[in-house]
């Protein structure tokens, strides 16, 4: 596995030269391009780790995945697929369009923007410091670490360069889909995209997801079977937005990127995978990565569909 590994980073880093950084974020357009790294865990708590594999970028959208678990946890099912949907669409991650034509005026799924911020105004904890506390505690057990933290100087970035976000919360407010107070829901969103991760770290919550919610670093259950099975469906379906449906020919893996650079793969029963390349292709995921990904799945035999 480590020799494969080294192998198809080192031959994956230089596509990264075909995409770009993120440039809508000021500080996401700080990342250097030619980062590249990619770690596996398996079932068992074996790690195999090449590149630049410990550094640390920011979870973006992956964090889409923490939050959409810790709803299915507290609120249960019924709660959180009334009021968001579980349908795979071809637009992009921010897209406000299809919100409007649509009725219901329901957020198609919890992997796109949206679904999002909806899901984290489900969250049942008071007030902004409780619900990002709860997702910062979710994040570190589901991936082995003693805390996880976010990164004051994206979250601030992220702040205030939101105005796709605003959009799209107000809009989903003044249609009746999104209760509570949207400036605080907007706030936990912004902080979660900022949680700082590394590919390691990311390729430990693949395989607690993998393994049906038991960490197998720790041993700990970390969130029930159901849940990490239908976070897993929505994985495979959603997670790469408009690119899901290539992904899932190409890859057959379920699977969630963030802008940041990330992406994380979980391979039901075997393993995580992650890999970290911050340069994006169109739709917002890494150039390198998803080639990276779908060279693991092929020559490490982890495709599952
Ligand atoms: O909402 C945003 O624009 C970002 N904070 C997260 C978007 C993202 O990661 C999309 N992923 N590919």
């Amino acid at each position: 596995m480590q020799q494969l590994l080294d192998q198809i980073v080192k031959e994956c880093a230089p596509l990264s030269e075909a995409g770009h950084v993120a440039d809508y974020i000021p500080e996401l357009a700080k990342a250097n391009p030619k980062s590249f790294g990619a770690a596996v865990t398996d079932k068992d708590g074996k790690q195999w780790a090449s590149g630049d594999a410990d550094e640390t970028f920011c979870l973006e959208s992956i964090a889409k995945v923490v939050s959409l678990a810790l709803a299915l946890q507290l609120r249960g099912f019924d709660d959180v697929f009334d009021r968001v949907g579980r349908s795979a669409i071809a637009d992009p991650f921010n897209s406000i369009m299809r919100l409007e034509m649509d009725s219901p005026h329901r957020p198609h799924n919890p992997m796109i923007n949206s679904g999002a911020i909806v899901v984290v105004s489900l969250l049942p904890q008071e007030g902004v410091e409780a619900k990002i506390g709860a997702v910062l505690e979710l994040c570190a057990v589901l991936s082995g670490q003693k805390i996880a933290e976010v990164v004051e100087r994206v979250y601030l970035s992220e702040k205030f360069t939101s105005d796709r976000n605003r959009a799209l919360a107000y809009f989903l407010r003044s249609v009746g889909s999104l209760e509570g107070d949207v400036e605080d829901t907007l706030d936990v969103y912004f902080r979660m995209c900022s949680i700082g991760t590394t590919a390691k770290q990311l390729s430990v919550l693949g395989a607690t997801l993998a393994c049906n919610g038991r960490n197998p670093l720790t041993g700990q259950d970390v969130i029930s079977p159901t849940v990490a099975r239908t976070v897993r469906a929505l994985m495979m379906t959603c997670g790469m937005y408009d690119g899901s449906g290539e992904f899932a020919v190409d890859v057959g893996i379920p699977a969630k990127s963030g802008v940041g650079g990330g992406i994380v793969g979980t391979v039901p029963g075997r393993a995580g995978l992650a890999v970290y390349g911050p340069s994006l292709d169109e739709r917002g995921n890494s150039v390198a990565g998803v080639a990276a990904m779908k060279r693991l799945s092929l020559e490490g035999g982890f495709r599952v569909i």
